[in-house]
């Protein structure tokens, strides 16, 4: 429920269920940009009936580390692009999922939105397409210290977030690689930097706060949110404060206090202790 622990602990839950999708089709895109891909989004909702699943935006320089770094990671062979998208439809039906993202992807490539796609054939080949992607924050320990930002704004405005946060690393935090990648299809991005090599740890890691700032206030500008996907824990309580609105953290507050009055669920997590 979002609350990090802080307000009680779960004792049971009801889980509504639904059935196990029977078809899945799986595509590795080139895509030319942001805007291209979230087009391409909106596209296969439409032409899919709403059935996409996964819609992951992946940089290619997140495909360099994995490849690098990741120990069996194969190469999606798409041509090279400096986006890519791994997306997903699914049917709880029996359907050729296949042809019917074949006929998007081909739609797309008309329309200039996509420059390559590999569907996968099998299901290793969907594996590895997943491997790819989620190997990416394992690729990102392996070339050292990182500047993490875990941020939403609504995906119309998600074309406009990556190019002038990309604006404001090249400014503020040179010595960062960018690896910015996630999930397009909840607006949800991992605005990430890798330490670039020929700079030290205490050069790189300078830049955290001044470029935390800016690529929150830039969040906040867009009419997104500072944390999407991986809370506030302890880490950003400061920033919470600084960019909810201030009846919404009383009203934070007055619902600590009237849960947990005496502050030991998980203390000093979301809200500073008190
Ligand atoms: C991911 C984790 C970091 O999307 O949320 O890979
Ligand atoms: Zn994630």
């Amino acid at each position: 429920v979002g609350s990090e622990g802080t307000l009680g602990v779960i004792t049971a839950a009801t889980l509504k269920l639904f059935p196990e999708p029977r078809s899945v089709a799986t595509a590795w895109v080139a895509v030319a940009g942001v805007q291209q891909a979230l087009t391409l989004l909106n596209l296969l909702r439409e032409s899919s009936g709403d059935r996409v699943s996964s819609f992951e935006l992946i940089p290619n320089v997140a495909l360099a580390l994995v490849r690098e770094h990741i120990a069996g990671a194969k190469d999606p062979q798409v041509e090279p692009s400096d986006w890519y998208v791994l997306c997903e439809i699914a049917s709880s039906a029996e359907e050729n999922m296949d042809a019917l993202l074949e006929a998007a992807l081909g739609d797309s490539m008309d329309r200039k939105l996509v420059q390559d796609a590999a569907i996968a054939q099998s299901d290793a080949q969907r594996a590895n397409f997943w491997k790819l992607r989620e190997s990416v924050p394992e690729s990102q320990r392996h070339v050292g210290a990182s500047i993490k930002h875990d941020i939403s704004v609504p995906a119309s405005a998600m074309p406009e977030f990556v190019e002038r946060g990309t604006a404001l690393v090249a400014s503020i935090a040179p010595e960062g690689m960018l690896v910015a990648y996630g999930h397009l299809g909840d607006g949800n991005l991992h605005f990430n930097l890798s330490k670039r090599p020929k700079f030290s740890d205490t050069a790189f890691m300078a830049r955290r706060e001044p470029l935390q700032r800016a690529v929150h206030d830039l969040v906040a500008q867009l009419g997104g949110s500072i944390s999407a996907e991986h809370g506030i824990g302890r880490y950003k309580v400061g920033e919470l404060e600084r960019y909810a609105a201030p009846l919404e953290l009383e009203l934070m507050r007055g619902i600590k206090h009237t849960l947990d009055p005496n502050g030991i669920m998980n203390p000093g997590k979301v809200l500073r202790k008190v």
